[in-house]
């Protein structure tokens, strides 16, 4: 029997629509599974009008019988989890060890790791990141360094815990002081605030990658939540202006703990047109009344920061090169209705450096690349009613097309408005989907 999961995963800077499609497909999984990133991100469910931004909640949590999982691979906050999860149950969600599972191998995010990331951004001065601030950076540093690491399981263990922070601060204090002439931070106080937070959370840690084994070996289907997207990934999107883990379809496996084989179909998030927050090379980038008009009717604002997303063209050759590097199978095109009004829409095709065209996509060596711009008709109508693609006008559809073509993958459900019902299912051959 081939694998059912799916595995849904930006292709482009992130906030694709991810958190809207993963909650459609969460309708028929068992699991969903976050496996990379941590509070960085910002994933918008709106359902019947209202709207829920979760940062590092699985998108799943939404629905009845869906267990959620926050993989081993997530960098792990419990003062944004515990918030969150209070934030939900207020609205009536029911959150508890039946429906959300924290893997007791999550690196978790230290009151050190904040500070550093904005003690460093500030020091970078002209070079800056632009990172969220939420500590993501240095978290998966320590991840690494492994000696000054916190892992989930660790905070269930209060004795342990303070010997670990007060050697963990300590150094941590030392090093602070000398390169950014920074207070001591009180180590007592944050071991005792860690170990609550433990106490809080205890019931949900759990051996969650043996748990998906599990799954993959019978009947359960999984479906993993991208976070970020694949131009952020540490490895292959535009370094240094990236996050810190592997946030592709290839990070499925090592984030939630599952064998390569059990990622199953990939499903590409992409946003009808380009944005990016923070800083780093974005080639389609509008920094213009077209880029202002995107901005407002996209509402293109960070979930997570609120900061404004820098808007721009939709780039083809950035997504053939996240596509095949996601093995994607076929694209999800969300928020194409922002582009209605556009007498006149672009698509970038490819680049040239020195007037020479690239061949080979190199996302680390886009600063000053020219884009190759193909120029399409726009159309008017607003479409967030288009319930079938027969709805849309020909613009769009032929718009919808000639994506396919660039990228050489079907879409297979198109977004048309931030409401579970605004959806149009195209060519998707993802089971629940269609
Ligand atoms: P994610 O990080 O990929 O989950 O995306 P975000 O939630 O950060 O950003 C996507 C934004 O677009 C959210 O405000 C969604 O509610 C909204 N959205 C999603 N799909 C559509 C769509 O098809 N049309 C419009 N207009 N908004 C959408
Ligand atoms: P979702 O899952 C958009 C960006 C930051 C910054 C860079 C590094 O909602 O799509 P970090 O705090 O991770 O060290 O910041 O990555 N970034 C995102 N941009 N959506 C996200 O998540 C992001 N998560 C991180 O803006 O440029
Ligand atoms: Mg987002």
């Amino acid at each position: 029997m081939s694998c059912e999961n799916v595995a849904v995963v930006g292709l482009q800077w992130g906030d694709e629509g991810k958190g809207k499609v993963v909650d459609a497909l969460s309708r028929v999984c068992k699991y969903v599974v976050r496996f990379c990133g941590g509070a960085n991100a910002g994933h918008t469910v709106v359902v019947g009008g209202e709207r829920y931004a979760l940062h590092l909640i699985p998108c799943g949590v939404l629905r009845e019988g869906v267990t959620n999982v926050v993989g081993n691979g997530v960098a792990f906050d419990p003062t944004v989890a515990i918030e969150e999860i209070a934030g939900l149950r207020d609205r009536g969600v029911s959150i508890g060890p039946d429906n959300l599972l924290i893997s007791a191998a999550a690196h978790v995010v230290m009151p050190w790791h904040r500070r550093e990331d904005s003690l460093s951004e500030a020091r970078l001065a002209g070079g800056k990141i632009g990172t969220t601030a939420r500590g993501i950076g240095p978290c998966y540093a320590d991840k690494a360094r492994r000696s000054t690491a916190v892992r989930a399981a660790d905070l269930l263990d209060a004795t342990g815990l303070r010997e670990k922070v007060r050697r963990i601060a300590e150094a941590k204090n030392t090093a602070f002081a000398a390169l950014y002439e920074a207070d001591p931070m009180d180590a007592d106080a944050i071991a005792d605030e860690f170990a609550d937070y433990g106490r809080q959370i205890a019931p949900m840690v759990a051996n969650t990658g043996a748990i998906l084994r599990r799954a993959v070996a019978g009947e359960d289907r999984i479906l993993f939540e991208g976070g970020q997207g694949s131009m952020l990934d540490v490895d292959h999107g535009t370094y240094p202006f990236v996050t810190s883990s592997a946030v592709t379809a290839c990070g499925v496996p090592t984030g939630a703990g599952v064998p390569p084989s059990a990622v199953g179909q990939v499903v590409g998030l992409v946003k009808a047109y380009s944005t990016r927050v923070g800083a780093g090379p974005f080639p389609t980038e509008q920094d213009n009344e077209i880029g202002d008009r995107i901005r407002d009717r996209g509402r293109e604002y960070g979930t997570t920061t609120g900061r404004p997303r820098r808007c721009g063209w939709l780039d083809a050759a950035a997504l053939k090169y996240a596509a095949d590097l996601c093995g994607a199978a076929e694209v999800a095109l969300a928020l194409l209705d922002v582009l209605s009004g556009f007498d006149e829409v672009k698509i970038c095709t490819g680049y040239r450096a020195g007037g020479d065209p690239i061949e080979d996509y190199d996302a680390a060596r886009l600063a000053d690349v020219a884009c190759d711009y193909e120029t399409m008709e726009g159309w008017a109508e607003e479409i967030t009613d288009a319930r079938s693609f027969g709805d849309l006008p020909a613009a769009a559809q032929a718009y919808v097309g000639r994506i396919e073509q660039l990228i050489g993958r079907p879409v297979g459900l198109i977004s048309v408005g931030p409401d579970r019902e605004a959806t149009i299912v195209h060519h998707t051959r993802v089971r629940g989907l269609s």
